[in-house]
């Protein structure tokens, strides 16, 4: 019998096996660490989605802006929407650092505007949510301690509060000296 059961055993010879470091030490750090980066990853994907809408949104306005030969309007708006692509480009380096997929189909309602006064008005409500969502991304990253987004989603506040002002400016002055002056003052030659 001892024979016939040598080829036919059914004790597998065991292999050398290292002890598992990854279950043993570090799997709680790294569910921990990523549990803080998931919901980031869904701001900062939520925000992308706001760049992105942007980004569209002025790029119509800046070539609207052309088409009614406006040269200064377009080249402000589309040197905007410039810095709304850069915001797109570091959130998407921000999601993929954390090994997360960017999502850039998604886009959210987009307000142009028929003229150039619904256009400002529509940027500085726009620009105004922008902001608010910056400084709550801002507080999420502090609270799940990651500084480095802190200071990328800072910096890029910074640049929406710069267009808030923008808007502003423009806003103040088509009320000081009436809306045929201000678009006087936008004639200029297009950008080629
Ligand atoms: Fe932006
Ligand atoms: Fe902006």
């Amino acid at each position: 019998m001892n024979d016939v059961n040598i080829f036919n055993n059914s004790v597998k010879p065991q292999l050398f096996q290292p002890p598992n470091l990854v279950s043993l030490n570090f799997n709680h750090l790294i569910s921990h660490k990523m549990k803080g980066n998931e919901k980031l990853i869904t701001t900062l994907n939520s925000l992308l989605a706001d760049e992105l809408t942007v980004i569209n949104q002025y790029m119509v306005q800046s070539e609207m802006c052309a088409n009614w030969g406006y040269g200064k309007l377009h080249k402000a708006i589309r040197k905007q929407a410039m810095d709304e692509m850069h915001h797109a480009e570091w959130l998407i380096e921000r999601i993929l650092f954390f090994e997360g997929s960017p999502t850039v189909s998604k886009l959210n309602p987009m307000k142009i505007g028929k003229t150039v006064s619904e256009m400002i008005s529509n940027n500085d409500e726009t620009e105004l949510k922008v902001v608010t969502e910056y400084n709550e991304a801002i507080k999420l990253a502090r609270e799940v301690n990651d500084q480095g987004t802190a200071d990328l989603l800072t910096k890029i506040l910074k640049e929406e509060e710069g267009h808030v002002d923008w808007a502003e400016i423009q806003r103040a002055q088509i009320e000081q000296m009436g809306l045929e002056n201000y678009l006087v003052n936008q004639i200029d030659s297009p950008a080629s």
